[in-house]
């Protein structure tokens, strides 16, 4: 079993000639995704967690006098994906993220296929979980039961066709627990797209979630396949009180991109700009009107 070192990881030749690239203000290979965003006048998650970050500028001064004085500093923001275990075929994903792609394609993952020990700071402040499958992948109640932190934000960015118990009672400690489950349409759109979901376990994950107080935040990769069918979709969030709805467009394929649509209907975009949902979302709106550009009648 594989243990990463999490503490020494800080300090690799790597991580060191990133740190010093930032500091001499040079553009970083890895970021680029974000890079791009910016130019597109969009918030890139880069400008999202420098301005979460911030909340906590007294930790993050305390963190570098500490490592000035030659301390061992750990860390206390995590984002972990330890595995591909995922019972979905997503259109958009790949055999990297999904163990169910790469067994329907034939292809062997075993750098994916077991779940590396996290020697994980009791004292985090911010958990990103996802994978794969998160509420599938068993290590991750482990690493929650070692947070002592109960204030420590827990994220997990999840699929909504299943839950399991054990997790679910370790994240019922926590006071800070946001599910942020990706929808790309209601029922059967979603279905189309997340091949193998099943709409009515998502529908009743969602009210379990929700009973516990949870923060919900439903993400949508748009796509080819669910452009001309977001109305639904928004109309659903605002049914159930999801108040926090963000969009992507879709990576990789072309093919799946929604401007590979050549029938995108305006009708079917411009009454989503009135919806108090997307208008509190200033990234949302942008990218809905740059959609309308595209729009026939
Ligand atoms: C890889 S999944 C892992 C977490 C979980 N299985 C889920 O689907 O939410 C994380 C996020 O990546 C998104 N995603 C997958 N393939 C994508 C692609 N090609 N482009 C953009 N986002 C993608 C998913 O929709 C999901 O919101
Ligand atoms: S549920 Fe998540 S990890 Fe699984 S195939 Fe879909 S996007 Fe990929």
């Amino acid at each position: 079993m594989e243990v990463i070192e999490t503490q020494s990881g800080y300090n690799t030749d790597k991580y060191r000639e990133i740190r010093q690239n930032m500091l001499d203000n040079k553009k970083i290979t890895a970021c680029t995704y974000c890079y791009e965003a910016e130019e597109k006048k969009e918030i890139s998650e880069r400008q999202k967690s420098l301005r979460d970050m911030k909340q906590h500028s007294d930790l993050l001064l305390s963190q570098i006098k500490d490592h000035e004085a030659g301390f061992k500093i750990k860390p206390y923001w995590y984002d972990l994906r330890l595995s591909n275990n995922c019972n979905l075929r997503c259109k958009m994903c790949s055999p990297d993220n999904s163990s169910s792609i790469a067994k329907s394609l034939g292809i062997d993952k075993p750098h994916l296929l077991h779940e590396p020990e996290i020697d994980v700071n009791p004292a985090a402040i911010r958990l990103y979980l996802s994978g794969g499958e998160p509420f599938m992948i068993k290590r991750f109640t482990d690493i929650i039961e070692k947070i002592e932190n109960k204030n420590c934000e827990i994220i997990v960015n999840t699929n909504g066709t299943v839950v399991n118990k054990k997790m679910l009672d370790t994240l019922t400690k926590f006071q800070n627990v946001c599910i942020t489950v990706s929808l790309d349409g209601y029922d059967d759109i979603n279905a189309k797209i997340r091949l193998d979901s099943d709409w009515a376990s998502i529908d009743k994950n969602i009210d379990v979630w929700k009973e516990k107080g949870w923060s919900i935040h439903a993400q949508t990769v748009v796509q080819n396949d669910n452009i001309n069918h977001l109305i639904p979709l928004a109309n659903y969030l605002e049914k159930k009180s999801i108040s926090h709805w963000t969009c992507q467009e879709v990576l990789g394929d072309e093919s799946l991109h929604w401007q590979s649509n050549s029938s995108i209907k305006k009708y079917q975009i411009l009454p989503l700009l009135d919806l108090p949902l997307v208008k509190k979302n200033m990234q949302l709106s942008a990218l809905l009107k740059r959609i309308l550009t595209y729009a026939v009648a």
